[in-house]
């Protein structure tokens, strides 16, 4: 299928009726190339797909779906300026008038009547560009229960959703599995595995390494099946502290919905910024990266002022940003692994207006091990690359070059296998020993429990609380994050 990669070898998988089957695996273990050739966007060389007990054959996304498997992809197949109802009966037959027009009344009873599974009955009419994420899935899902779909297949639903809205995505599949759907779902986070899953499929290298009953396995045992190898577990980083502030940041402000924030950050400091979706984590770092604008407040970056009205100054200053949007703000998908990497740092490998390329390799080769980023040919092109491993990419290129002071880390290890994980935890970790400061934006507790010197909560825009790490824990952190009135100005 790919040329010279083996996705997947000899695999077999099945799911029962009525039953939720999650599929985990490393990064590129072919997780997503299995969900693609059951949703008919790939085709096997080889095999066959078989729904109660007949074998099915098919060779495109509507065919898969009128074959009863629908798929709710990371990347959602929505019309945006279409409405909701339109974007439900797309691909089918609307309902019709006496003079075969769209019987747009009609439509939109029956819309109400199908988005009433998933509970978006009210927004009809609404176009899809002002949903949310969490309701185009829902919306997604309820266009595979119209179609009437006998499985439906989920890569990483949960990777953009707040708590509330994955509890909701929860209820809503566990009712189809109740009603006999058969539900298969992918996902880097076991927690929800454990929470979801009746049982456990683990893919590594392409092949099929074994399942398990969720509620007979523990989480040690899904880890060392999918790495192959036992993973010892990592404790509380050690802080390294130092007593010089890196950055001061004075009642910042903007348009983006920041409010009078303040915050020191130390050199060699790991700073976390906890909070809800929404809650303003991403648009500090768009201000200190100069992305968005500055309307009131002052950033003091190694004694200098910083007014970081464009990416190129902040860069300059020694600001570094790992954005969270992988495919929007990091990657260029038909460069390769090494001219993603160095894009930014290219001008750190020159001398006298010479790229010294034995250097720049040496870097990339280095950066490829250190993050097992896999295939790890630095021709490759990243748009075929693994999700994960493209994540990988976009932390490399902000390794490569001179030292940045300040590393804003914006869900790193958002998409990225346990493996991985805990290699990106040890590099933040080199990082502040190397005298960098450290923000981490991160919805995982674990991370910034592990990781964090102090965590900041954000809610609304504004810091409520500023937690050391002694006293953090993961309840305190969502209390404090849910909190919706008493907004506190300082941290
Ligand atoms: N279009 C493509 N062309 C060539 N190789 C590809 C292509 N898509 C995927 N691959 C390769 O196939 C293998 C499996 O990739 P896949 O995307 O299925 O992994 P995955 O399990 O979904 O990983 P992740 O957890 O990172 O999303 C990887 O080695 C990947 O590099
Ligand atoms: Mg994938």
């Amino acid at each position: 299928m790919f040329p010279g990669v083996k996705a997947l070898d000899n695999v077999d998988f099945s799911v029962a009726k009525g039953e939720i089957h999650a599929l985990v695996g490393e990064n590129g273990a072919g997780k997503s190339t299995l969900i693609k050739i059951l949703g008919g966007v790939y085709y096997p060389d080889d095999g066959e797909i078989l729904i109660d007990g007949e074998r099915v054959e098919y060779a495109s996304p509507q065919a898969a779906m009128g074959a009863g498997i629908s798929i709710v992809h990371q990347e959602l197949n929505l019309v945006s300026y279409m409405s909701v109802a339109e974007n439900l009966f797309m691909g089918k037959r609307p309902p019709r008038n006496g003079v075969g027009l769209v019987d747009w009344k009609e439509l939109h009873r029956k819309g109400r009547e199908m988005l009433t599974v998933v509970g978006l009955q009210d927004l009809v009419r609404e176009p899809v560009g002002q949903l949310s994420v969490a309701q185009r899935q829902l919306l997604q899902i309820s266009r595979g229960v119209s179609f009437g779909a006998k499985i439906i297949v989920f890569d990483e639903p949960t990777a953009c959703l707040s708590r509330s809205e994955v509890e909701n995505l929860f209820k809503v599949i566990r009712s189809l599995r109740d009603q006999g759907t058969s539900i298969v779902y992918v996902s880097h986070r076991l927690e929800e595995i454990f929470e979801l899953a009746d049982r456990v499929s683990v893919l590594r290298d392409g092949k099929m390494v074994g399942v398990v009953k969720t509620q007979e396995a523990t989480t040690q045992q899904i880890i060392n099946m999918m790495l192959g190898k036992e993973m010892v577990s990592e404790g509380h980083r050690v802080s390294c502290t130092g007593t010089e502030v890196l950055l001061k940041v004075d009642g910042l402000s903007s348009n983006n919905g920041v409010e009078n924030m303040s915050f020191e950050l130390r050199r060699g400091e790991v700073l976390g910024l906890a909070g809800v979706v929404g809650s303003g984590r991403t648009e500090v770092a768009r201000l200190l990266f100069g992305i968005d604008r500055v309307t009131k407040g002052t950033i003091v970056l190694d004694g200098a002022d910083l007014h970081p009205n464009s990416i190129r100054k902040a860069i300059r200053a020694g600001m570094a940003l790992v954005p969270e949007d992988r495919h929007h703000d990091g990657l260029v998908l038909n460069m390769n692994i090494k001219e993603n990497i160095t894009m930014v740092s290219l001008k750190d490998f020159a001398r006298g207006g010479l790229i010294r390329h034995a250097r720049e390799g040496e870097v990339v080769r280095n950066l490829i091990g250190s993050l097992s980023i896999r295939p790890g040919e630095a021709g490759r092109l990243t748009k075929y690359l693994s999700g994960g491993n493209q994540q990988k990419v976009v932390l490399a290129k902000w390794l490569a070059g001179k030292q940045p002071k300040v590393f804003i880390f914006d869900e790193p290890t958002q998409g990225i296998d346990v493996g991985a994980k805990a290699e990106v935890h040890q590099l933040i970790d080199n990082l502040a020993r190397n005298g960098a400061g450290i923000l981490l934006i991160s919805s995982d507790m674990h991370e910034l429990l592990n990781l964090c010197d102090r965590i900041l909560v954000m809610v609304r825009g504004s810091i409520v609380k500023c937690l050391s790490r002694e006293e953090a824990t993961a309840g305190k952190i969502l209390a404090y994050a849910m909190r919706k009135e008493n907004k506190a100005q300082h941290a």
